[in-house]
């Protein structure tokens, strides 16, 4: 084989002819002396696979739409924790003499923070990620003080992938602040949802003398295992060298973990689908946090019926505010629920299959554990329609909501209530207090002009009556013949109560969250009203309001 032959054979390994033009595994050599490494991001370019090495060792890697030309956004990976070291950056493939890397931009400042939380879909008062997309909450927990919601994300791109665990943290669960993710794929797998709890009586041995852990549990969606990972300080986060449960089955995940006063000992339970597609949630106990021993099983539906599909939340709540009479409550992604008791082993359900919303696209809920005031708050991730332009960000979460169960004529149901932090939101009162209208009345409403609001009605309708709300072009119907409110195509059948229907509407740019009587009824409607009108009106027949209040709020981002 002659020189020539050689280098072109040489070359033909390097480079790849995709599509006309040739790629070339790229890598290059940098030393962090600042806080990020910039990627250029391009929503819909072809993903190529980045890595990060630090002395041999694979630290870092995920896909990326990288821009190899005008970035739509960047992504930030924090590099800070490598400062001065030696670290390889490689990419999978790469146009020839691409600019992309030329130089490799490190930064200490976030540069297109400046965009970010004023675009034209971003939720005002919803937690959405800054950059990248989310799906379901995870690790919801007080702990020190803060809130904490970590949340799936994918840092480097607006569609799912390279699943991370985003992490915010708020004083009262309307403003949050983003502060770097916290947990990151690793040889276990992208780290998929879970939970966090304090470990107050440090069982785990993982605090320090007056400081617990909060000790979090994830899926290694590789592996398929429960992993654990703690931290004594809420920033820095360390992971357990094994899995805490091995895999039970393929598809296990989604770990729940909570303290069992009365039995002093850990619960924690995870979605397994058995032989041909049966749901079910796979209880274990723990007297440390690290070691579990397999208890019960509670068997939900099979295949496409997802009664107990994924992603389970379990706690215990007063009936009607009794502390002495009390029921668990199981639930699963799409918030279909069982109500029960349980002794620690078993849960035993008394009603199963009860219809936790009404709404669309509401799905994976999960609640803060160690919640400082006792109450039971949950937040699910809200599906709205975001994907769209050159947005650096996708998918949102819904308004924190706390949770209590009360006795209605069918039996226990939970009702979800909008948690009263929310009115600190409030910036003008556009009306308040009871108003009877007739046929002939002007909307009492009809002149306002705001964005974001806070809707509340007790209206008495009459029998044939309907009651048009209008929020910013999206309608809201009660037709009090049929007994039925409707919103964009979603229907659900409430009926009055004692003649009366409650209505408390949140509205944000990227759609409405329904509370009906008293939040027995959630009907979640993601559609983006943004750009749209800016008023809200309230017409209908005969009806007396008891109450017809309505607030314009303010944004939650600082
Ligand atoms: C639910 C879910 C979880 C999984 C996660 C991965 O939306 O499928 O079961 O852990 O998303 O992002």
């Amino acid at each position: 084989m002659n020189l020539t032959t050689r280098w072109i054979l040489l070359a033909g390994l390097l480079c790849v002819s995709v599509s006309g033009f040739s790629q070339q595994a790229f890598n290059a050599y940098f030393t962090p002396a600042k806080k990020y490494l910039q990627l250029p991001v391009k929503n819909g370019a072809p993903k190529k696979n980045v890595e990060i090495w630090k002395d041999g060792v694979l630290v870092r890697f995920f896909d990326i739409e990288l821009s190899e030309d005008r970035a739509d956004w960047f992504a930030y990976l924090d590099i800070s924790e490598w400062k001065g070291d030696s670290i390889e950056l490689r990419v999978d493939k790469l146009a020839l003499g691409s600019p992309t890397f030329h130089p490799v931009v490190q930064s200490d400042l976030d540069t297109n923070s400046g965009k970010l939380y004023s675009e034209a879909l971003r939720g005002q008062f919803h937690f959405s990620p800054q950059r990248g997309w989310t799906n379901d909450p995870n690790g919801m927990c007080f702990y020190q003080g803060q809130y904490h919601l970590f949340f799936q994300h994918n840092p480097y791109g607006r569609g799912w992938g390279n699943m991370t665990w985003g992490h915010a943290v708020s004083k009262d669960m309307i403003h949050w602040k983003e502060i770097g993710d916290a947990l990151h794929p690793d040889g276990y797998g992208p780290m998929f949802s879970g939970t966090a709890v304090v470990d107050s009586n440090n069982t785990s041995g993982f605090g320090k003398p007056g400081t617990p852990a909060m000790v979090m549990f994830f899926t290694g969606a590789k592996a398929w295992c429960q992993g654990l990972a703690w931290t004594t300080d809420g920033m820095y986060f360390q992971k357990m060298d094994h899995a805490a449960v091995p895999r039970v089955r393929t598809d296990n995940r989604d770990p729940k973990v909570f303290w069992y006063a009365p039995g002093n000992h850990w619960v924690m339970l995870f979605w397994v689908e058995q032989e041909g597609g049966q749901h079910s949630m796979q209880f274990l106990r723990s007297d440390n946090l690290k070691d579990w021993t397999k208890t019960s099983i509670v068997r939900g539906g099979v295949k496409d019926d997802r009664y107990l599909h994924e992603c389970p939340d379990f706690f215990e709540l007063p009936v009607d505010g009794n502390p002495a009479n009390t029921r668990w409550v199981l639930s699963a992604a799409n918030s279909v629920y069982a109500i029960g008791s349980f002794d620690g082993k078993t849960f035993r359900p008394d009603a199963e299959r009860l219809v936790g919303q009404v709404g669309r696209g509401y799905y994976a809920a999960q609640t803060f554990s160690n919640e400082p005031t006792g109450r039971r708050i949950e937040i699910g991730w809200w599906q709205t329609a975001t994907d769209k332009g050159d947005m650096a960000f996708n998918q949102s979460m819904t308004i924190p909501m706390e949770l209590k169960l009360i006795t209605t004529p069918e039996g226990i149901r939970m009702v979800r209530i909008p948690v009263k932090e929310l009115e600190t939101l409030r910036r003008r009162t556009i009306r308040s207090g009871a108003i009877s209208l007739s046929e002939k009345s002007d909307d009492p409403l009809g002149e306002t002009q705001a964005e974001l609001l806070e809707f509340r009605m007790v209206a008495t309708p009459g029998k044939s009556s309907a009651i048009h709300i209008d929020i910013r072009g999206l309608e809201v119907l009660y037709d009090a013949a049929a007994g039925e409110l409707s919103c964009d195509g979603i229907k659900a059948k409430i009926p009055l109560q004692q003649g009366n229907l409650q209505l408390t509407v949140y509205a944000d740019r990227t759609g409405l969250e329904i509370f009906a009587n008293n939040g027995l009824y959630y009907m979640p409607v993601n559609k983006n009203i943004s750009g749209t009108k800016s008023s809200i009106s309230v017409t209908g027949g005969k009806c007396s309001f008891k109450q017809l209040d309505v607030f314009e709020l303010k944004a939650a981002w600082e």
